[in-house]
């Protein structure tokens, strides 16, 4: 019966972890995939780096190509899956600018350049689809691109690396250093030999671009975002953190703020954070991810899902290949580009919350009094302080904990810290969040 349904012929670019599951799956499903879209989608071409390599799926030899002209010129689809920004941008654009609908998972693609990609796309009447680049199989780009379009959205909060979550949980469960959770997470094949674009924050980044663009109808790019990694945290923030019913994760916030003269604005931010261990996002352990949205009028909903791995990112490529192959064959497009709203990027220095800093400091008359001026000169008021005996000779362990400051107060409380000759160290500085 499907063969009389439209074809849809696709071009795969990339036949690696994720390449090859959609190949399978589209294979393995097609008459599924057939009834749900209405077209017969078939892979034509799939663009590889060396035909000879080894592959996790076999894959018909007739169908592999070295020549990116044949996997994209005259498809009706093209699947980009290579990732990083080149040559994938020019093979992306090359699709648009020939009218060809393009699916893609390539969050750092789209965090840099995706106005330019969204603008090729609507000059030449062909659609994009990014289900894969943010959380793998949770669809949350489809919530907040389309379930979710109706409301007002006021903050999208979420833990959307699951690298990074797998190191934090072994270090909070295990009691692992960084190094030893890190060479760990290798080992498995969570993390990657350079681990640097999770780690350091830059993968979450890129993701949190891309949502905020959604949730705020206004372009957010990567270099938008203010970003900190979790290389400095240590076992010691981790049992400290237990102590006092927190778990540190390393979140994704997006959220409209209004200022002092009610103009609204988007903060963007990728950081640690102390949660509690009480909200929804303290429990998502392992190398999964989980998003929290906060609507208007749906109130809170949390996506929570697998966000890496082959098979369970071709399934978000695959929902966005029925969508597009259904529009290819019938008519229709995906939703444009919406920024509308326009809103301005907050300053990360105005940005407000909590923080926790652990202070090694000399254990003499009057340095919990000048300490705690510190913080009291630069309009930071704290809601507690606890001290105790430090290993160190004639040193104490201060934390203190803050009510909501904003970044640049803390800034300028931790530059006045480390000129205050009775502190010998700022151990740590995490902010606070979901309180
Ligand atoms: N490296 C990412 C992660 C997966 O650890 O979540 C792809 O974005």
């Amino acid at each position: 019966m499907s063969e009389h349904l439209p074809l849809v012929s696709v071009g795969v670019l990339g036949a690696g972890t994720v390449g090859s599951q959609v190949i399978r799956l589209i294979g393995e499903h097609a008459t599924d995939l057939s009834a749900r879209s209405g077209a017969r989608i078939e892979v034509t071409s799939v663009l590889v780096r060396s035909l000879d390599a080894q592959r996790d799926v076999e894959i018909d030899p007739a169908l592999l190509t070295t020549d990116p002209d044949t996997a994209i010129n005259g498809k009706d689809l093209v699947i980009e899956l290579i990732g990083g920004i080149e040559p994938a941008r020019t093979f992306v654009m090359q699709a648009l600018t020939q009218g060809i609908t393009v699916v893609t998972g390539n969050k750092a693609l789209l965090a840099a350049h995706g106005p330019e990609l969204y603008e090729a796309a609507a000059a030449n009447g062909a659609d994009l689809y990014y289900e894969a680049a943010v959380a793998g199989a949770v669809p949350v780009v489809y919530g907040l691109r389309e379930s979710l379009v109706g409301d007002k959205m006021m903050r999208v909060q979420g833990i959307v690396n699951g690298t990074t979550n797998f190191i934090l949980d072994s270090m909070a469960s295990k009691g692992m250093s960084y190094a030893d959770a890190l060479a760990q997470a290798q080992a498995l094949g969570f993390a990657e030999a350079d681990p640097t674009a999770d780690v350091e924050g830059l993968d979450a980044a890129a993701k949190c671009a891309i949502l905020a663009s959604l949730a705020f109808h206004t372009r957010v790019s990567i270099n938008d975002v203010s970003v900190e990694g979790i290389t400095s945290l240590s076992a010691e923030d981790m049992a400290e953190a237990a102590e006092s019913g927190h778990t540190i994760k390393l979140l994704a916030i997006a959220e409209r703020r209004i200022d002092g003269e009610g103009t609204e604005g988007v903060s963007v931010r990728v950081h640690p954070a102390l949660v509690p261990n009480t909200h929804p996002l303290a429990s998502v352990d392992g190398a999964f991810n989980a998003i929290v949205i906060e609507g208007e009028s749906a109130g809170r909903l949390m996506f929570y899902g697998q966000g890496a791995g082959g098979a369970p990112t071709a399934s978000a490529v695959l929902s966005d290949v029925v969508a597009a192959a259904h529009h290819r064959a019938y008519g229709g497009h995906a939703p444009r580009e919406s920024v509308y709203a326009d809103l301005p990027i907050c300053d990360h220095g105005s940005v407000r919350t909590r923080y926790r800093v652990r202070l090694h400091v000399a254990d003499n008359v009057g340095v919990l009094a000048e300490v705690a001026g510190i913080f009291a000169a630069q309009g930071v008021s704290l809601d507690s302080v606890n001290q105790r005996p430090s290993s160190g000779e004639g040193e104490a362990v201060l934390t203190v904990t803050t009510h909501d400051a904003s970044e640049a107060d803390m800034t300028a409380v931790i530059e006045a810290l480390i000129q205050a000759s009775v502190v010998r160290e700022i151990a740590s500085t995490i902010r606070m969040e979901g309180e």
